[in-house]
Parts: C-alpha cells; sequence; structure tokens
C-alpha cells in the first residue's frame, strides 16, 4: 500500500516533484536495496557515503538488537557506559598517529560544530583568546549548522540563511578543469593553492586565525581531488602560523580512499579530524572528532571536579551507535574493508574513466571507491542533466547521486568488478540517451 506522502517535509528534495513520482526503498541488504515492489536496486553510493560494509550486516544487525535489550541509553553528561570507552580505544588504533582522543557526536553537521568550537576554545584555554578567526573553502560541505555553512562554501547551503558566523574567511577552492580535467587520481596541478592561506594570513594575521577546515576530498561538491602537495602545503602552512588545521572526513573515513582515513591515504596529519557515516556503517546516526593529545591536554587543567569542555549532546555515546559502531569495526576488520578501496581503485578507475568521450561528458576524477563524472549542464537548466541521468539509471536499478551537474559514486566498499561494471554501464547508457 502506498504510504501518505503529505506530512513529512524532506530534506534537500525537490518535494513536490518527488511526491508526484516518488521513489521508495523498503529493503535492504549487502550491495542492494529493493523497492517496496520488489524491484532491486544497486547501490552505487553507499546510502549516502555511509554504509561502507554494505546493507544489514550481520554482526552490526545483532550488536544493535542485543544492546537494545541490555542498555537502551545512558547519560553521557558525568556518566559512562563501558562500550563508549572500548570503541573509543578501538576507534584511536585506527586514526593517524597522535589523535588518540575521540569526543562523540551524532553525525557529521554536528562533528563540525564540535571541532570548530574546540579549536576556539584551546587557543582561549593557552592564552590567545584572540585567535577566533575560522578559515573554510569555497565550494566545501561542512553540514548544515550554522558553523558548517559559515565555514562551508556551496552557496545555496548559505544565501538563504542570514549573516551566518562573523569572522570566517576562505580559501579558493582547487577545481581547475582546465588544467586538471580527467586526472586520474590526484591532479598534478594546483599545490600552489594552498598558497591562499598566506594571503588570508597577511589580510587577517594569524594572530586572529584559530583554525582551517578542509574536506581533503570534497564529495558533496562534486568529487573535488587534492592537487598532489596541496595538503602538505597546507599543512606546513598551518604549522608556520600556530593554526590548526581541521580534517573533515565524513566521507573520506573509514576506508573510502584507500586507508582507514584520508590523511593517511595522502600521508597528511590534520589536528583534529571530523567522522561520522561509516563510524556506524550508517545504522545509527554517530559522529566523532579525532582530536590531538596536546590539544585535549590543554583543556585538562584547574580544579579537577570542574567541566573542562561546556559541549556534548543527550545522544553523545549513546549505547545503540556505541555498539553498531563495535559492529562496524569488526566487520571491516575481519573483511579488510578499511584498505579494499585501495586494491579495487586501479579496476574502478578505469571503468569510470571509459566514460570519457560519452555525451555530455566534461571531466572524470577518481581516487579510492570515489568517482565524479562532471557532465556539460544545459545552459537554461543547471543540474538537470545530471538529475536526469539519475532518473534514468534509477529506472534501470542503479542508485547513483548527483550534485549540481556532476554524477558522484561512491559504492559500499564490498563491491565487486561486475557490480562496478554494472553502474558505469548504467550510467554510460543514460549518458547516451539523456538530452
Ligand atoms: C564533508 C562532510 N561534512 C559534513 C557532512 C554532514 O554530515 P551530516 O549530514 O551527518 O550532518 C557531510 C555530509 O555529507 C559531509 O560530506
Amino acid at each position: 500500500m502506498q504510504p501518505q506522502l503529505d506530512a513529512y517535509w524532506m530534506p534537500f528534495t525537490a518535494n513536490r516533484q518527488f511526491k508526484k513520482a516518488p521513489r521508495l526503498l523498503a529493503r535492504a541488504e549487502g550491495m542492494y536495496f529493493w523497492t517496496p515492489e520488489g524491484r532491486q536496486v544497486l547501490d552505487g553510493v553507499a546510502g549516502l557515503w555511509c554504509v561502507n560494509a554494505g546493507h544489514a550486516r550481520p554482526k552490526i544487525v545483532q550488536a544493535i538488537q542485543q544492546q537494545a535489550g541490555e542498555l537502551d541509553y545512558a547519560p553521557p553528561f558525568q556518566m559512562g557506559h563501558p562500550k563508549a570507552f572500548e570503541l573509543a580505544e578501538r576507534l584511536v588504533q585506527l586514526t593517524p598517529p597522535g589523535l588518540n582522543k575521540v569526543f562523540y557526536t551524532n553525525s557529521g553537521s554536528e562533528s563540525v560544530e564540535t571541532a570548530l568550537k574546540m579549536a576556539i576554545a584551546y587557543h582561549r584555554v593557552r592564552g590567545e583568546g584572540q585567535r577566533t578567526r575560522l578559515i573554510g573553502r569555497e565550494r566545501a560541505y561542512h553540514g548544515v549548522n550554522f558553523g558548517g555553512i559559515s565555514v562551508g562554501g556551496m552557496v545555496a547551503n548559505r544565501k538563504m540563511f542570514g549573516s551566518l558566523l562573523s569572522g570566517v574567511d576562505h580559501l579558493r577552492h582547487t577545481h581547475d578543469p582546465t588544467r586538471n580535467a580527467f586526472s586520474r587520481g590526484q591532479p598534478a596541478y594546483g599545490a600552489e593553492l594552498a598558497d591562499d592561506l598566506e594571503r588570508l594570513v597577511a589580510l587577517h594575521d594569524a594572530s586572529t586565525i584559530a583554525a582551517v577546515i578542509v574536506e581533503p576530498v570534497a564529495g558533496s561538491t562534486g568529487v573535488l581531488i587534492p592537487p598532489q602537495g596541496y595538503l602538505q602545503r597546507l599543512r606546513e602552512i598551518c604549522d608556520k602560523h600556530g593554526i590548526l588545521l581541521i580534517f573533515d572526513e565524513v566521507i573520506t573515513g573509514f576506508g573510502r580512499t584507500g586507508q582507514p582515513f584520508a590523511a593517511q591515504t595522502f600521508g597528511v596529519t590534520p589536528d583534529l579530524m571530523t567522522v561520522a557515516k561509516g563510524i556506524t556503517n550508517g545504522c545509527v546516526p554517530m559522529g566523532a572528532v579525532f582530536v590531538k593529545q596536546e590539544i585535549h591536554d590543554a583543556f585538562m587543567q584547574g580544579p579537577e571536579h570542574l567541566i573542562e569542555f561546556f559541549h556534548g549532546y543527550t545522544y553523545s555515546a549513546h549505547p545503540l551507535a556505541c555498539a553498531a559502531a563495535l559492529g562496524t569495526l569488526d566487520t571491516y576488520a575481519e573483511e579488510g574493508l578499511l584498505t579494499r578501496a585501495g586494491e579495487l581503485e586501479s579496476y574502478f578507475a578505469d571503468a569510470v574513466h571509459s566514460l570519457r568521450g560519452l555525451p555530455h561528458v566534461i571531466d572524470v576524477r577518481n581516487i579510492g571507491l570515489v568517482g565524479g563524472i562532471e557532465l556539460a549542464p544545459r545552459p537554461e537548466e543547471p543540474a538537470k542533466r545530471a538529475f536526469d541521468v539519475f532518473l534514468d539509471c534509477w529506472e534501470q536499478g542503479v542508485l547513483i547521486r548527483t550534485t549540481g551537474d556532476t554524477i558522484a559514486l561512491s559504492p559500499p566498499l564490498i563491491i565487486d568488478r561486475a557490480q562496478i561494471d554494472q553502474i558505469v554501464q548504467a550510467v554510460a547508457t543514460a549518458l547516451r540517451r539523456v538530452r
């Protein structure tokens, strides 16, 4: 029976269009969804960059079921439960050296707000309270809360919401198709774009800047891969000026680029790192901020009975989320999923780059198990051509995602070669017939 669609105001959705022709998902397992009518749909996007181990994985399902009956909720303020601590110990075995403290949140957006607040407060507790400025980047996506949209760089997410946070500036983005179109992996040109931070330092003075936040690979703004040397240079400039570097790894975390974190793939360690999505395989909302020991330690002063960081959420370290995350980490470890994107990268790259030359394709980008296929927009209706490709693929039984006129592919890390071919074939078929 078709549900009533009226009351639900859907997020980031063209509500009126959707409700005329709804696309509903009723069940999922492994690499597939099924619609209420029983039509099978191959998941080319890991749900929304989160179901890295595939759907309905037994260890994760069991962990959640068992936890719900054992401890449904525990207050996280001035109280704890064992799995929250166990999970943190497990997580920091995966992070780059030094990032060995974990603060829990419930989403990527909350992780970003938490990291930004930590950065500003860190400078204050060390006596540099004038370092309040936050630097983001054009075309960045850091979730939808006020801090995140302020440092973010997507105009549609910003323009409706007033004056945002004050004291924010932006680096130039790194997308440069004239020099880098159809790069395999990291583009060759653009390391010097990191020097834009020196421009902002010259404008504002380093003593006013708390942190720079970037996505190592920007996903929501169209799959932008960092040019070779860019992140290294950003790290050097931050170090030179005492500015904290935050990596937003909400989509790159947990194996997407071939290592547990993109920081490891690119060999650059940030001071704070935000994650969500793949931490629980998308099963239960959860996010986290990984923090360098010395940043954490700077807060651990004053009388011991006083709260050191006035921040947290009712659902921080929710028992169901912790159980799901532990089951997820077990699944990742048992199946070698956190490095599997690296093993499949070359095959995946060949597949997505085979779309070069098809109608409307103006760029193809890839890293790990992430692919971006950029289409020339129809002049009169930007983003519509890519959305038509999305609808065609859906009809063909393949779920892809589009952002603007870029198709983004980010399949579960359990994908096999035949399924990669199926996704790319569906896109190719759609491209041949889209207007
Ligand atoms: C880089 C990045 N940061 C933050 C977010 C926001 O995460 P959430 O939707 O869980 O709040 C996303 C979501 O896609 C993201 O890609």
